[in-house]
């Protein structure tokens, strides 16, 4: 989550200097920013006035920001309020796009905002639909079986307690609907209290976001449907905040700009050439500067690939994921 906590609401966009330095926006073209939000990143570009973006957010609470964009840039700025796993139904294909930025994770104010209920340290209805839901948390701790909560908890939250907390979701929801101050006190009397770095529940919340907003397949097909839609030379760059997040997308970069041979029967001069050219083996993240201005940002993770063929195949990305695409299914 790349939020901080400051008086205007303000959201700081996280490794913004180092994300520019990479799309070279000095040149000129058209970029998409996959994750506008208060668009600090879309900002940033359109100081070129050679530039122009296409953002896209599944929130129309930023319909706000997007609006002033508009009036300020005019036709060097459009907005999609949809999800970026739509990238391909939105963006024609002949456009020429030079590169796509994915800022993944939540803004501030979605964490601030109660109604979204995102964050444990909200009180009220359990929500936490980011837009464009066909689900809300409530549906999934007032609904869900305890077989498929359990392995919610634990294939995205990581959570060791997972049975033990579905147990006491269980219990409490025949008796009332659970709200976010109702969960957060069932997963502290499980867990006693115990003081760790991390708030007790930070797993169990990142689990029931990751599910509620179908996070894996979004950022899986976001992935694919970026790269069709990029020229040669073109660049995919992608902030992450969370292990699974980091996982998909270091999987993506890495093992296609590897070079492959499809098939042990086919000669060395057929081996697939590579998808991208990855420039940093290892991801960029926040300097201790920008993390002592923006504590959240620590978890950051930048990664970029530069497209180097034309076509891909990308099969085996999704079913690496297989297992996790499966638990998302369980909605
Ligand atoms: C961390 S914020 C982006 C902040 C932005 N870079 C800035 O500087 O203001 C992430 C934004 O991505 C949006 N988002 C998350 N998943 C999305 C998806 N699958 N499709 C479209 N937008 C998404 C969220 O609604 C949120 O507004």
């Amino acid at each position: 989550m790349n939020a901080t906590i400051n008086l205007e609401n303000k959201h700081f966009p996280v490794l913004l200097n180092e994300l520019i330095s990479i799309i070279s926006p000095l040149y000129g073209g058209t970029f998409i920013d996959c994750t506008f939000g208060q668009g600090g990143y879309s900002k940033k570009i359109l100081e070129n006035k050679k530039n122009s973006i296409i953002a896209l957010d599944r929130d129309n609470d930023v319909l706000n920001y997007a609006s002033k964009f508009k009036v300020k840039y005019k036709s060097r700025f459009n907005f999609y309020n949809n999800k970026f796993s739509q990238i391909n139904k939105i963006i024609p294909k002949d456009k020429k796009i030079k590169g796509i930025i994915f800022d993944l994770g939540y803004s501030l104010n979605q964490i601030k905002n109660p109604q979204k209920g995102l964050s444990f340290s909200n009180k009220g209805k359990l929500n936490m639909k980011m837009g464009i839901n066909d689900l809300s948390a409530n549906e999934v701790i007032s609904n869900m079986g305890e077989h498929n909560l359990i392995k919610v908890f634990k294939v995205f939250g990581d959570e060791k307690y997972s049975k033990k907390i579905t147990r006491e979701i269980i219990k409490k929801r025949k008796e009332k609907t659970i709200k976010v101050e109702d969960l957060v006190e069932i997963i502290d009397s499980v867990k006693k209290y115990q003081k760790t770095k991390i708030h007790n529940s930070t797993k169990v919340f990142q689990a029931l976001r990751i599910l509620v907003n179908n996070e894996i397949t979004e950022l899986i097909n976001g992935l694919i449907f970026s790269f069709r839609l990029i020229p040669i030379g073109g660049i995919i760059a992608v902030v992450t905040f969370h292990s699974i997040e980091d996982k998909i997308v270091k999987f993506f970069f890495k093992h296609y700009s590897e070079q492959r041979n499809t098939s042990r029967y086919l000669p060395e001069a057929e081996v697939s050439e590579k998808c991208f050219k990855v420039v940093n083996k290892k991801p960029i993240v926040p300097s201790i500067y920008e993390i002592k201005q923006n504590p959240p940002s620590r978890s950051a993770k930048l990664r970029y690939g530069i497209k180097t063929r034309d076509n891909c195949d990308f099969s085996d990305f999704r079913q690496k994921f297989k297992n996790l695409i499966e638990v998302e299914g369980l909605r």
